[in-house]
């Protein structure tokens, strides 16, 4: 199955180093970032998984719980982490899922069999408190990702889903935003008191309305 935005993503259970996760409990009401890892014991992985753990005051603070997965066992886990926290500067203080049997991976299309057979690629999913898929990256095994531009797809997806706004390139938090095609000139100019600027009839700046 190959999830795609907007669908409601599968529940599972699955142990982790944190115990036994069962997904839709452990999310509750929170947005979840869920996201995947080729292997324990490997570089770049190490370095992602300490910056999330100094990440994790950030994506708190957004309501957003973390969840990483490895396709390796809770032991493997567990050494792997005093390893993370003794060379990252981090304290790991979110769960990794030891996905060993590949459910998880194969429920979300983690494994990318043309990539590689065995490994996860380094898969992102942001998942609503609905249970609602809203993004879906993917990046080679050999590329780290960018936590920053995590947190700032989080920060449009829930000031978007509040206002009639939409983020323009490069956004980020306090900066201006583009008033939504389907609102009228007239009616943004009733709806955004900060006021709005027509750069085009179909372009149209407002200030980020909840600042
Ligand atoms: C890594 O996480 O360092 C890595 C994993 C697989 C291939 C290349 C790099």
């Amino acid at each position: 199955m190959t999830l795609q935005l907007g669908d409601v993503v599968p529940d599972f259970k699955q142990a982790s180093n944190m115990g036994e996760i069962s997904f839709y409990e452990w999310a509750g009401d929170s947005w979840v970032v869920l996201f995947s890892h080729p292997a324990d014991y490997t570089p770049v992985c190490t370095t992602e998984l300490g910056e999330v753990s100094r990440l994790k005051p950030e994506f708190d603070k957004r309501n957003v719980k973390v969840l990483a997965l490895s396709v390796d066992d809770v032991d493997s886990h567990n050494g792997w982490i005093n390893d993370i926290n003794e060379t990252q500067n981090a304290q790991v203080n979110y769960p990794i899922l030891a996905d060993s049997d590949r459910k998880v991976s194969d429920l979300y299309g983690m494994i990318h069999p043309n990539a590689n057979n065995n490994l996860t690629v380094r898969s992102v999913f942001i998942i609503d408190p609905q249970k609602k898929l809203r993004l879906t990256l993917t990046y080679p095994a050999s590329t780290g990702r960018n936590f920053p531009e995590i947190l700032r797809v989080i920060d449009s997806l829930q000031l978007t889903d509040d206002y009639q706004v939409a983020t323009p390139v490069n956004w980020k938090e306090g900066d201006d935003v583009v008033v939504l095609p389907s609102v009228s000139t007239e009616e943004a100019k009733q709806k955004f008191s900060k006021g709005i600027t027509e750069v085009k009839p179909y372009l149209r700046m407002t200030p980020q309305p909840n600042k």
